[in-house]
């Protein structure tokens, strides 16, 4: 490391040598960093993840997912894919990610066909990263390029897990103060919440919902409350969070905002007369504004503490340290 226990610093100086590595860190992501070292990966990946999305649609939805979890905990380093051992808990046991999050064999298997050209060169964290921009494209979303050469962190963070990803019980200055703190603009959170224009969600973390709100289209409720009993029966039916069309990345999320159609109460709290109304209608009403601000926040959030240099790793195999 930088700083070895000879070299005597006060702390003030350390926290802004530190500040300093932080800023240095995210600007040395390139999007060329595999361009010597490993020119294929970026087409392994893709093939990859294309392969298994066009087998399961949904499958994209949680690659995606997947990214965002790891990058909200510890910074996009891959934590999210480190299992429990003897000696560690790890993030995937997270009230958020416990049953919920899904897509590590497709990672595994990417990881396994890199390192078969590439050995111990590209990271997990960057795989991980790229795959959800593949998974974004393969369901018709816009492609963007990714900065690369993250690296992988050594260890993960289970109270970071519970406390830094916000639950589908936030309200609109939550959630603005939980991407805030993350350095993701108001515009970065109500874009990237346009993921969930795909993919699924519980019937335990919409039924408050549809049973007790009264800002939800009332015939819409009723078709969810089909499927999710108010009992404690069903928690685990899924019901598709974008309900035109689940498995196309298009801008229906914000579109069903404005008829009261919002899955999750954290969704609909993004068209509820504040302060983001007016960016909800603008994505509703123009795709192509959607598409590039959603685009922009995905480099946002994938740059979020990230590790560079000679921080961290390249593990070997995505779910535990070398
Ligand atoms: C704004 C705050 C957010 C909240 C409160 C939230 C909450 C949730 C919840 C509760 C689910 C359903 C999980 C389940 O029932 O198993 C879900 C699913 C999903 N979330 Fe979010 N989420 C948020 C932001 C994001 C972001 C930023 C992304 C990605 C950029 C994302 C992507 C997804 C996707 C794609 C799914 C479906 C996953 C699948 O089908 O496997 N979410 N989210
Ligand atoms: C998210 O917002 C809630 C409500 O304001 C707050 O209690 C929680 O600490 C926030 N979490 C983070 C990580 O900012
Ligand atoms: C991590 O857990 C998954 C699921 O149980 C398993 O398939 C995988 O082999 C585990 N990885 C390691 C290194 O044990």
């Amino acid at each position: 490391m930088a700083f070895s226990s000879g070299c005597r610093i006060g702390a003030p100086v350390a926290a802004i040598l530190l500040l300093g590595l932080a800023a240095a860190a995210s600007a040395q992501l390139s999007a060329t960093f595999y361009d010597t070292s490993c020119p294929s990966a970026l087409a392994t990946i893709k093939s990859a993840v294309t392969a298994a999305v066009n087998s399961e649609p949904r499958m994209g939805a949680s690659l995606l997912r997947l990214h965002f979890h790891d990058c909200f905990v510890q910074g996009c380093d891959a934590s999210v894919l480190l299992n429990d051992t003897a000696t560690f808990t790890g993030e995937q046991t997270a009230f958020p990610n416990r049953d919920s999050i899904r897509g590590f064999g497709v990672i595994d298997t990417a990881k396994a066909q890199v390192e078969a050209v590439c050995p111990q060169t590209v990271s997990c964290a960057d795989i991980l990263t790229v795959a959800a921009r593949d998974s974004v494209v393969a369901l018709g979303g816009p492609s963007y390029t990714v900065p690369l050469g993250r690296r992988d962190s050594t260890t993960a963070s289970l109270s970071e897990a519970n406390s830094d990803l916000p639950p589908p019980t936030s309200d609109l200055a939550d959630l603005v103060g939980n991407f805030s703190r993350k350095g993701l603009s108001v515009t970065d959170m109500v874009a990237l919440s346009g993921a969930h224009t795909i993919g699924q969600a519980e019937c335990k973390n919409f039924r408050s919902r549809i049973y007790g709100e009264s800002n939800i289209d009332a015939a819409f409720a009723a078709s969810r409350q089909a499927n999710c009993p108010q009992s404690s029966d069903g928690d685990k039916n899924l019901a598709p969070l974008d309900e035109s069309t689940p498995d196309a990345f298009d801008n229906a999320y914000y579109v069903n905002m404005l008829s009261q159609q919002g899955l999750l109460h954290s969704d609909q709290q993004l068209f509820n007369g504040g302060s983001t109304d007016d960016l909800v209608s603008t994505y509703a009403s123009d795709a192509a504004q959607f598409s590039a601000d959603f685009a922009a926040a995905m480099v946002n959030m994938g740059n979020i503490g990230v590790l560079t240099g000679a921080q961290g790793e390249i593990r070997l195999i995505c779910s535990k340290v070398n």
